[in-house]
This record gives C-alpha cells, structure tokens and sequence, in this order.
C-alpha cells in the first residue's frame, strides 16, 4: 500500500510542468494558457514583459502569477538566472517582440517556441509583426494564412516549424478580418499545442 503510494507520488512528479510566458501586448494568448492550464499539472511559473504598459500584467496578477520586467540590461544576466533557477520545461513566447539573446537560447535549446501570426516562412522575419503582417498578407493577394507555431533560434521567425494551423482568405476580407480570423486560431490551437509539446518531452 505504501509503495503503491510513493509511486503515485512519482509519477505526478514527472508529469508537471512549469512554463514561463514572454509577451510584450494585451495578453489574449497568455489569458488563454492559464485558462487552458488551469485544472492541470502545468504551473506557470513566470510572465515576463519588456512593456510595462501590457496588459499581460494585469492578467499575471489577476492569476497570482509572478511577473519580471525585462530590460536590455538585465535579459542576459537576471533574467536569464531566473530562468535557470525556475528551470522550466518550456518558454512560451506570445507575443514578445524583442530578440532573445544567444546566451538564453543556448541554455534552452529546443524549450523556447514562439508564436507568429502567418504561415511561415512567409510574412516573417524583423518587422513582421502585428498589424503589418496581416496588412502584407492582404496586399499580396494570398487565398490562406494562419498560425505557424515553431522553436526559437538565433534568427526571427526561422526556428523548426512545429505546427501550423490554416484559415481561408475570401477576396472580400480586409487587413482586419484576417486579423481576426488569425487570432481565433490562436486561441484554438496555441494552448493546445504547448500541451502536445509538453506530452512529448
Ligand atoms: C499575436 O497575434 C501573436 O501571434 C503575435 O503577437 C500577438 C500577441 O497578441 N506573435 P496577444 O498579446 O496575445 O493578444
């Protein structure tokens, strides 16, 4: 009986997680994580941010969660400590524009995924974000984009492409319906990714 339970124990043990988020914005991505994560073994450890404006903080204390606020200064040295003492199974990026120093992505090779809001390799790279990326989807025409979940590396939006995730283009959408069709994706499918990812480690 005793044995049984210490082996309970164990397994529970290996099964959690602990996910540290980086956003820059409002925090719809990182909201619908917590939600996704909230009955589960994943703790989210950490929220990170470069913008003390983002909503991504109200929703980190909204949820108790502990917040860092990231500057050129500290990215490579007390941020990257936390990271390593929290040692997290995964950095989830949703939404955080600045580039992650070498030195960070080094220490957590293939932990560190990012979301962009096109079907990479188009529409990515330094610049791409936001608004931009579905204004350039429109002007060029395309029949489909979409979410391409992928690992971080040295370049933007280069990394291993894990998952991508479609949605049709109608001649009649606008910049701003194609936002709008994105983002459901991402709130559909990003959470439930992270957690495929997390079952396969
Ligand atoms: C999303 O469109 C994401 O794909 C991109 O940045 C945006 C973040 O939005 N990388 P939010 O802060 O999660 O609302």
């Amino acid at each position: 009986m005793v044995i049984k339970k210490q082996e309970e124990v164990a397994k529970n043990i290996r099964k959690m997680s602990k996910i540290i988020i980086l956003a820059s914005g409002t925090g719809s991505n990182a909201n619908k994580i917590i939600q996704h994560f909230e009955n589960n073994n994943v703790e989210i450890s950490l929220i990170a941010t470069n913008n003390k404006n983002a909503g991504v903080i109200t929703i980190a204390n909204e949820n108790k969660i502990p917040t860092f606020f990231i500057n050129r200064e500290n990215f490579e040295s007390d941020f990257l400590e936390n990271l390593k003492n929290i040692n997290p199974d995964l950095i989830v990026l949703a939404g955080f524009l600045w580039k992650i120093p070498v030195k960070i992505i080094n220490t957590f090779n293939n932990k560190i995924i990012n979301i962009h809001p096109s079907l990479l390799p188009k529409f990515g790279g330094k610049g791409m974000y936001g608004h931009f990326v579905h204004e350039s989807v429109y002007n060029s025409k395309e029949k489909e984009s979409g979410i391409t979940i992928h690992y971080v590396n040295e370049n933007y939006d280069e990394g291993q492409i894990i998952k991508q995730f479609k949605v049709d283009i109608s001649s009649n959408d606008t910049p701003i319906d194609i936002e709008s069709k994105v983002r459901k994706l991402e709130i559909e499918y990003f959470a439930k990714t992270i957690e495929e990812i997390l079952k396969n480690k």
